[in-house]
């Protein structure tokens, strides 16, 4: 006993001299003690995990829940002026935080023709005006080939924000503006579609195959809320004919093919 009180007294001594002179718990904590056993692992997850996109007070709204909203404001507008409405109200596409506009649409809504791209880029997402850029005055110039302009011609993207540096959008931001796209075709309801670039194509055609697959042959773009499918020609992107100028004897031919079916006012695929 007389030992360990000695021993401890020494150790005292030692931390004194040490210069651990203050208390700093109100308790004694052994540190060299091994670590207390490791939880046992947590239980499995049932649900799926969502990610999370932030709402417009910074809070997060889960993927799902953007979803379920994007398809409630656009069902609920009845017109044009509603839809772009909707828009400004939606908070579930992460890209509307870094971008300076929406981008909604121009030209004219009782137009024939309907064409929509990818997104808006630097020059669309200042104007708040789709196609505005250098390929947008590309897509321009395609469309006066075959008589169309702004004025025969409805243009929008499938994105109505820019992503941030022109990047690829992802899955859950093309979700989230989908059923606004969708219920922009049902309103404005044109004779015929057209999609340039590979992503618009392959979402609104529900295709995976690439753009040089899709291009130049009619399909019907087909909607519930739509009273018949819609006969739509996916094309090349102007971006891409830009930087690969040789490719636009392609997009011509498909522009040529859309020439022929709005001069015959039928539909393409079912005209015998
Ligand atoms: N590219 C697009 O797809 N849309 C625009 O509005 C501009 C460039």
């Amino acid at each position: 006993m007389q030992t360990d009180r000695d021993e401890s007294l020494a150790a005292l001594n030692w931390l004194i001299q040490a210069g651990a002179d203050e208390a700093i718990g109100d308790s004694p904590r052994d540190r060299m003690a091994p670590p207390p056993p490791a939880p046992p692992p947590a239980p499995a997850e049932t649900a799926p995990r969502v990610s999370a996109v932030p709402a417009g007070d910074g809070a997060l709204i889960s993927n799902d829940a953007a979803l379920a909203s994007a398809q409630s404001l656009a069902r609920a507008a009845a017109t044009l002026d509603d839809l772009r409405a909707a828009l400004t109200t939606f908070d579930g596409c992460p890209l509307k935080q870094t971008a300076m506009n929406l981008v909604f649409a121009d030209g004219n809504p009782q137009a024939k023709v309907m064409v929509i791209g990818e997104g808006p880029g630097a020059e669309e997402d200042r104007q708040g005006l789709p196609f505005v850029g250098v390929s947008g005055q590309l897509l321009d110039r395609m469309l006066a080939c075959i008589g169309l302009d702004r004025t025969t011609a409805y243009i929008t993207n499938l994105l109505f924000w820019r992503p941030p540096g022109n990047r690829s959008p992802t899955p859950s931001e093309i979700a989230a503006c989908l059923p606004f796209v969708e219920r922009h075709i049902e309103l404005v309801d044109p004779n015929y579609l057209l999609f340039v670039g590979g992503i618009s194509a392959k979402t609104l055609l529900g295709r995976r195959e690439g753009i040089l697959k899709l291009r130049g042959h009619w399909a019907h773009y087909q909607h519930v809320g739509l009273t018949r499918p819609i006969p739509a020609m996916a094309s090349l992107h102007p971006a891409y004919l830009l930087r690969q100028p040789a490719q636009k004897r392609l997009a011509w031919r498909d522009l040529l093919a859309l020439k022929a079916a709005i001069r015959s006012g039928k539909d393409p695929l079912l005209a015998s």
